[in-house]
C-alpha cells in the first residue's frame, strides 16, 4: 500500500505540526510515549520523526486502522513506533506492553503489587468529544496508573469554557456530534479538569491552538 492510499484525516494533517511545536517545548530529549486513540497514526508518525529520542506506543479501541499505522511507521522507517495495541480507555486495567519502572526505584511501592508500564507522555487527541463521557474518567484514571512520576498527559481537541464565548464553528460541531450520537459532544473543560483531579492529576498547561482547539497538559498533583 502506498502512503498516498492510506486512510488519512485532513484535520490531522493540518494540526500535527502546530501540536508538535508545543510538544517540543514541553518534552525532554528522550522518553516513552503512549498514544491513546491513534486513529490513522498521522500524529504519532509526525511526532516520532521529529523527536528522535522518544519511543512511541500507538493504541486504539478500534483495530481497523492498525494496518495504516503500521504502514505509515514502516514507510517513515521508524522502528521507534511499536505495533499498535487494542485499548479501550474505560477498561479497569490497561493491557500494555512497555517500560516498567523498577520497583526499587520507588521506596513506597508495595512489592506485592505488580508493576505496570510507565510512560513519560500519554497523548490523546480528539477522543473526548467523539466518545461517551465515561471515557474521560477512564482516560484520567488510566493515565494516573501509567504516567511516570514526572510524566504528562496531553490532550488535544475542542472544549467549552464558561468564561470564553464558544466559537460558532464549535457550537455547530457540537450540535452535529450530538445528532450523530447523543453520548458524544464537546466537553466542558471544567468537567474534564474535575475528572483529572479525582484521579490525582492536575491541569497544568492550556494552550490555544488553531481552529478553536486547546492543547492541555495534566501532571500528577504535588503530594500534600
Ligand atoms: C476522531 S478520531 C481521532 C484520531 C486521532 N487521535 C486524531 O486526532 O486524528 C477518535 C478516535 O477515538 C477512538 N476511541 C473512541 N472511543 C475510544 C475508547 N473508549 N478508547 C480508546 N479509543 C477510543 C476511535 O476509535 C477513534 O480512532
Amino acid at each position: 500500500m502506498m502512503q498516498s492510499q492510506l486512510p488519512s484525516s485532513p484535520a490531522s494533517e493540518r494540526n500535527k505540526q502546530p501540536i508538535l511545536e508545543v510538544l517540543h517545548s514541553w518534552l525532554g530529549p528522550t522518553g516513552q510515549a503512549l498514544e491513546i486513540a491513534s486513529g490513522t497514526g498521522q500524529h504519532i508518525v509526525h511526532f516520532a520523526q521529529s523527536l528522535p529520542g522518544w519511543h512511541w506506543q500507538p493504541s486504539d479501541l478500534d483495530n481497523s486502522l492498525f494496518e495504516a499505522i503500521r504502514q505509515r511507521s514502516a514507510q517513515a522507517g521508524l522502528d521507534r513506533i511499536f505495533p499498535p495495541v487494542l485499548l479501550d480507555v474505560r477498561a479497569p486495567h490497561w493491557e500494555l506492553p512497555g517500560p516498567v519502572a523498577p520497583v526499587e526505584a520507588d521506596p513506597q511501592a508495595d512489592p506485592d503489587t505488580p508493576a505496570v508500564p510507565q510512560f513519560d507522555l500519554i497523548y490523546c487527541a480528539n477522543m473526548l468529544h467523539i466518545a461517551p463521557w465515561e471515557c474521560c474518567a477512564g482516560l484520567m484514571q488510566g493515565a494516573a496508573r501509567h504516567l511516570a512520576q514526572d510524566g504528562l498527559l496531553v490532550t488535544y481537541g475542542p472544549y467549552l469554557e464558561d468564561a470564553i464565548p464558544t466559537a460558532p464553528s464549535n457550537l455547530a460541531f457540537d450540535a452535529d456530534l450530538r445528532r450523530r450520537d447523543p453520548d458524544w459532544g464537546i466537553r466542558q473543560l471544567a468537567d474534564v479538569a474535575r475528572e483529572a483531579e479525582a484521579a490525582g492529576l492536575q491541569l497544568q498547561q492550556r494552550v490555544t491552538m488553531p481552529a478553536n482547539n486547546l492543547l492541555l497538559a495534566f501532571a500528577r498533583q504535588a503530594p500534600g
